[in-house]
């Protein structure tokens, strides 16, 4: 281990990884270089589409935007993009395979990268706790075709007052499907077991074949009964009721919920050391997959809101629901739909725990967490306690919390980590702007300076008590920063991390 000058008082919490160190981390990996720019496209959009489009583009309609939604998909679509060029240009000039952790540790400092550490638990462990959630809507829903029914107390969050189909109403207690997939994920993690490239490729046709279904078969009926069901239409944009219901307040708030949907598509920054020709293939990586996604849920968007009226699509299940009303003719495609759900849903809780486990494991190899967290089984070769844990906190937050909640937090938090992102790029270029660049944001610094902005104006249209809450998460984080990691840090300790422990991206994961 090579020692460093230690950093003293408040210069730790300003304290950097070098460009230099961070290669030297990484420098063991032996990754193979076998992906080009479609299977980087592929593998955005395995981890983008998910609950966002299957289940949150549902209440986005029903409660803030009507058929409007499909507006708020642009928007979220355009503050993605300059995030998303800003990690392209991250990913081409720190030829690290990491996080926006990493970005921000060797950019902004520790105390920055601590705070993108705490962010990244909203972005990536509740995140995956929506999607858990999205899956129980969709797994009971399809169950009840085949007329098994799962006590409906038992399907829904702690203390949640529902009303069933027949009228009657109930409070929920805890969401049991949610709870136990996520168990069960976090198992065949631990032991090892997480999607190959095939396996990735496989889901994605699944995901993408049951939503171009959707937007043909749908788009077909709507074309031929249009007199009729373009009245879901009108008004396009219902009038403002205030509160961030309705109007163009409506359109930006549901912004917020459908940027849920996008989510994932910088996972494809991650694979820096398995792209064949890094440089060039992430950007097309990244903007490719955002580009395909928006023109697919703008699509979705416009015939679910077209099939079935707006107010009706608060419901775990949307997508089946706008199928059902095309006439009992259609009842095996809604089955369809749900059965492709259930798989696309369930890879995207895989890959978002799995991203979230290695940050931990990051974080504890950066001496930022406790050593627990980058313990690697001898056998399975995963840090398995830091799987457990987070396997527990993803499940307990699924069962317990409301989607909605659950997703306006993941949302802010990510939209903070986006922020912060576009900030490092801006650093950057002042810091160093020597470093060689394979690729550049155009139009720099409106593109980044816009990025700032948009993501701040989006987290300030949630509900206040997500705000609150999501202060309170930050206060809480920043002082757990100052109480142990600050006082743990290798970085700050003076000690250099050489590669004697795997990095994070070197652990075996892949099933080929
Ligand atoms: N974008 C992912 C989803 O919608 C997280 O599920």
């Amino acid at each position: 281990m090579a020692e460093t000058k230690p950093a003293t008082g408040l210069s730790r919490i300003f304290a950097r990884k070098s460009v230099a160190q961070i290669m030297s981390e990484n420098e063991k990996s032996e990754l193979k270089r076998t992906l080009g720019p479609v299977n980087l496209v592929l593998l955005g959009i395995g981890c983008i589409i998910g609950a966002g489009i299957f289940v949150r583009t549902g209440n986005a309609a029903a409660l803030h935007a009507g058929p409007a939604v499909m507006l708020s998909f642009v928007v979220a679509g355009l503050v993605c993009a300059c995030a998303g060029l800003c990690y392209a240009e991250l990913s081409s000039t720190l030829p690290v395979s990491g996080s926006a952790y990493t970005y921000s540790y060797t950019t902004l400092g520790e105390f920055a990268a601590w705070i993108m550490g705490a962010l990244l638990l909203l972005e990536y462990g509740l995140a995956a706790s929506v999607v858990a959630v999205g899956w129980s809507g969709y797994v009971v829903s399809l169950l009840g075709d085949f007329g098994l029914v799962i006590p409906p107390e038992f399907t829904g969050p702690m203390n949640h007052v529902t009303t069933l189909k027949d009228g009657t109403t109930l409070t929920t207690l805890f969401n049991v499907p949610a709870f136990l997939v996520t168990l069960v994920l976090a198992c065949l993690l631990t032991i090892g077991i997480s999607e190959s490239s095939q396996v990735n490729n496989i889901i994605v046709a699944i995901k993408v074949t049951v939503i171009v279904a959707f937007i043909v078969i749908g788009g077909y009926k709507v074309l031929t009964h249009l007199p009729e069901l373009s009245k879901n239409w009108v008004p396009f944009i219902p009038e403002n009721e205030g509160e961030g219901k309705f109007g163009w307040e409506g359109v930006f708030r549901a912004a917020s919920i459908v940027f849920f949907a996008y989510i994932g598509f910088e996972a494809v920054s991650t694979a820096g050391q398995e792209a064949k020709n890094p440089k060039k293939d992430m950007p097309i990586g990244i903007i490719g997959s955002l580009l395909v996604c928006t023109v697919l849920y703008m699509l979705v968007a416009a015939v679910l809101t077209m099939l079935v009226n707006y107010k009706e699509l608060n419901v775990p299940d949307p997508v089946a629901v706008a199928v059902d009303s095309m006439g009992p003719q259609w009842a095996w495609f809604a089955m369809t739909i749900k059965a492709g759900a259930i798989i696309g849903l369930t890879s995207v809780i895989l890959v978002l725990m799995y991203g979230q486990t290695r940050i931990f494991y990051a974080m504890a190899r950066d001496g930022l967490l406790p050593k627990i967290f980058s313990r690697v089984h001898p056998k399975f070769q995963t840090p398995w306690i830091n799987t457990i844990v987070v396997g527990i906190i993803v499940a307990l937050a699924a069962g317990l919390f409301d989607i909605n909640v659950l997703g306006d937090v993941t949302s802010v938090g990510t939209l903070a980590a986006f922020a912060i992102v576009c900030v490092s790029v801006i650093w950057l270029r002042q810091a160093r702007p020597d470093l060689p660049r394979g690729f550049k944001v155009p139009l720099y610094p409106i593109l980044p300076i816009f990025g700032i902005l948009s993501c701040g104006a989006l987290i300030f249209t949630v509900e206040q008590r997500v705000l609150h809450f999501f202060f309170i998460f930050l206060v809480g984080a920043t002082a757990v920063y100052f109480l142990y990691g600050m006082w743990n840090s290798k970085l700050a300790k003076g000690e250099f991390v050489t590669g004697h422990e795997p990095a994070a991206n070197e652990l075996p994961h892949k099933l080929d």
